[in-house]
């Protein structure tokens, strides 16, 4: 199970230095990869971890104030990215056009990117999660390489649960995985939402899950720990 770990704007200097040390202490067999802000990219010093950034631009180096690309990561050893998260495509309207172009300027720069998708409370109160998803993935992917698309890493996550403390049930992930292993029969497939210590039992019955994207409980290494000991 792979097991990635979104800080979002969480952790100044200070709290990473000391959350470091705690993190440094968790061993376990699962892949883990740490997504902390940019700034503590630099700062990055575990070993029982992979290094992953939140975000990327969707331009080379240059004129592009403020923004990092995918080159300056590669140089911090940035392995993994997570990209079109939907509190990116919410707050920050990104567009499946940009995420697309995200996508290949990781792949140029040897990033593996760790895609999001999801439907809000009203798409699945609507019956419209199948189209979602699949307009989400298919114009994010488009014009990626076979051997891209089965790199990639997609993390499924529904809007309505992102730290909301609601999961969808299992056959409800299970609907949506397969229809993401439809689309993308190779790529590896996370899911994201409230996952913690005490739902891991439900979830781990879901077969065509690969591994979680967690938020909340990336910012807390002893219950994380119970949550791994679980998997
Ligand atoms: P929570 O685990 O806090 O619900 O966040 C999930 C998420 O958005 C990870 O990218």
């Amino acid at each position: 199970m792979i097991i990635a770990l979104n800080n979002k704007s969480n952790l100044n200097k200070e709290e990473f230095d000391s959350y470091q040390e705690e993190f440094s202490k968790l061993s376990t067999e699962h892949p883990m990869i740490m997504c902390p802000t940019h700034l503590n990219i630099a700062n990055f010093s575990l070993k029982n971890c992979s290094l992953g950034a939140q975000n990327v631009s969707k331009n080379d180096k240059g004129a592009h104030t403020g923004e990092v690309s995918a080159t300056d990561l590669a140089s911090y050893n940035v392995k993994y990215c997570i990209v079109g998260h939907s509190e990116r495509r919410q707050e920050l309207g990104e567009t499946d056009e940009e995420i697309n172009q995200k996508l290949k300027k990781l792949f140029q720069a040897g990033i593996t990117p760790i895609l999001c998708c999801g439907e809000t409370r009203e798409e699945r109160e609507q019956n419209k999660v199948v189209d979602v998803i699949t307009n989400e993935i298919t114009k994010d992917t488009e014009g990626l390489t076979n051997e891209e698309k089965a790199t990639l890493i997609v993390a499924y996550e529904p809007i309505w649960s992102i730290g909301t403390g609601l999961i969808p049930t299992n056959d409800e992930i299970e609907e949506v995985l397969q229809l993401i292993k439809s689309l993308l029969p190779e790529s590896k497939i996370l899911y994201g939402g409230s996952a913690n210590e005490k739902n891991i039992e439900e979830l781990k019955k879901c077969p065509t899950i690969d591994g979680y994207l967690l938020g909340g409980l990336s910012l807390k290494p002893n219950t994380l720990k119970e949550f791994i000991e679980k998997l």
